[in-house]
C-alpha cells in the first residue's frame, strides 16, 4: 500500500520517521494543559490558519461533537423553546 493514500486519513500509514516522533514525543496532561506536544501543534494550527488558538481532538467523533456543541448551547441560551436547527 502507498505510504500517502488520500481516501482518508485512516488509509495513510506512518513513515519510520513520524512513528519515532510520536514515541519520542514530550507527554503531559493536556486537560490541565501540560502536555507541550499539544500545545506546540494547537500554536501550529492556529498560526496556519490565522486564528486566535487551536484546539487538538483525539478522534474524528470528537471533533464533530465539539463543531456542534456551540450550535446546541447558543440555541438553548437565545430561547427557553430551541428550535431545532438540524
Ligand atoms: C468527519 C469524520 N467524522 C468521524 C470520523 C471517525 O473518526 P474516529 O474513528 O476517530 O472517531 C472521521 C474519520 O476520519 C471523519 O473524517
Amino acid at each position: 500500500m502507498p505510504r500517502i493514500d488520500l481516501r482518508s486519513d485512516t488509509v495513510t500509514h506512518p513513515t519510520p520517521a513520524m512513528r519515532r516522533a510520536m514515541a519520542d514525543a514530550e507527554l503531559g496532561d493536556d486537560v490541565f494543559g501540560d502536555d507541550p506536544t499539544v500545545n506546540a501543534l494547537e500554536e501550529r494550527a492556529a498560526a496556519l490558519l490565522g486564528k486566535e488558538a487551536g484546539l487538538f481532538v483525539a478522534s474524528g467523533t470528537m471533533g464533530n461533537l465539539v463543531a456542534q456543541m456551540p450550535t446546541w448551547t447558543g440555541a438553548r441560551r437565545r430561547s427557553p423553546a430551541p428550535r431545532a436547527t438540524w
